[in-house]
């Protein structure tokens, strides 16, 4: 080909089936269901990320009128998302239960014969919905343990994060972005609305094993345990930068690429922490190890918590290694763990 030609006709990258198809041999035991579901949540991404940035257009700002499982008020956007995800994975065939954030109860999807579970927040930082700011999906995928063909029970759905056989996050920011891991490393996806296609754009991302950017809210600071107060005095003296967004995937995106730590200890209000096992902390901590960095609740890591309960809450401390292992030390030296 002419160079000339050339350069107009460059490569503009793999995209995301693509990617995911030539994965496939990461599974040798799975038939390609995995792969399926994984286009799903992809497709449903999306269909959210077109009702995000219409949003202030079409009327789906502001609150439902109704409240979550959490009793936490639901926004219009939360009800979108989740419905969106919910019916992309029921029709996609290969899971038979979700749980969402914004459902109390396993949702069985008639599906007997599919493989999977999925766990899944639909819109993650839902106060930023009105102010035109970044917001996430986050999502775990587990194999079942019931038997295919018999209906799913909660012992399909209650599995620790290390049986988590993928997970990832979309963040709807300034661009809109995939990012996932199957246990094989962890690669993300920039959304080009031109051509409607998630493109590698970040493969194999690490975390820094260093870091200077720190995230919690400052509201809540002396409310958190004393090692968790001295962690934060620690940032402050070495100059780091504070940064929080309100949002935990876009929290965790910036750490993720720059190197940092976001920290959601207990506090009065929320005495086992805000964030919830299922729906947020398992995603990320698998995401974290896989790069490289660490997540914790303080006492022990977070994939090995046995979940109990769908909507269970946990402390968060996640992000690159060596900050992370800061504030364990700090929580030692006043034999403090976060968790309780
Ligand atoms: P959600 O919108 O899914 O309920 O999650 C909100 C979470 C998380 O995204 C964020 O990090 C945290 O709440 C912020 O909590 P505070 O407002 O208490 O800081
Ligand atoms: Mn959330
Ligand atoms: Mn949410």
């Amino acid at each position: 080909m002419k160079a000339d030609v050339q350069k107009y006709v460059s490569s503009i990258g793999i995209t995301l089936d693509r990617f995911i198809s030539q994965r496939q041999s990461d599974f040798p035991y799975a038939k390609g269901e995995l792969s399926q579901l994984l286009r799903d949540i992809g497709l449903a991404a999306k269909v959210v990320n077109k009702a995000i940035m219409n949003s202030g257009l079409i009327g789906i700002e502001g609150p439902a009128g109704y409240q979550n499982s959490s009793g936490e008020e639901q926004q219009k956007l939360d009800v979108v998302a989740n419905v969106r995800f919910i019916r992309a994975l029921t029709r996609g065939g290969e899971v038979c239960a979700v749980i969402s954030e914004e459902e109390e109860e396993m949702i069985d999807t008639g599906n007997r014969h599919a493989k999977y579970v999925v766990a899944i927040d639909p819109l993650d930082g839902s106060s930023n919905i009105d102010v035109n700011m970044p917001l996430g999906t986050i999502f775990s995928i587990y194999r079942r343990k019931t038997p295919v063909g018999t209906p799913p029970t909660l012992e399909d759905v209650l599995q620790k994060g290390t049986e988590q056989v993928a997970a990832g996050y979309v963040i709807y920011g300034s661009s809109n972005m995939l990012v996932y891991t199957t246990g094989h490393g962890v690669n993300g996806f920039t959304y080009d609305f031109s051509i409607g296609e998630y493109i590698l754009s970040h493969p194999n991302m690490q975390s820094k094993e260093n870091g200077n950017i720190f995230s919690y809210n400052e509201g809540n600071l002396y409310d958190f345990p004393k090692g968790i107060q001295d962690f934060i005095e620690y940032c402050r003296r070495n100059k780091f930068s504070a940064r929080y967004v309100g949002a935990l995937v876009a929290d965790f995106h910036r750490n993720l690429l720059k190197g940092g730590i976001f920290l959601y200890p207990p506090t009065k209000k929320a005495p086992q922490g805000k964030l919830r096992l299922m729906f947020e902390c398992n995603a990320l901590a698998f995401l974290i190890e896989q790069a490289g960095g660490v997540a914790t609740d303080g006492k022990q890591r977070i994939l090995e918590i046995q979940p109990t309960e769908l909507h269970q809450r946990c402390p968060l401390i996640i992000g690159s290694k060596t900050m992370v292992e800061k504030v364990l030390q700090m929580l030692e030296a006043h034999q403090e763990t976060v968790a309780l």
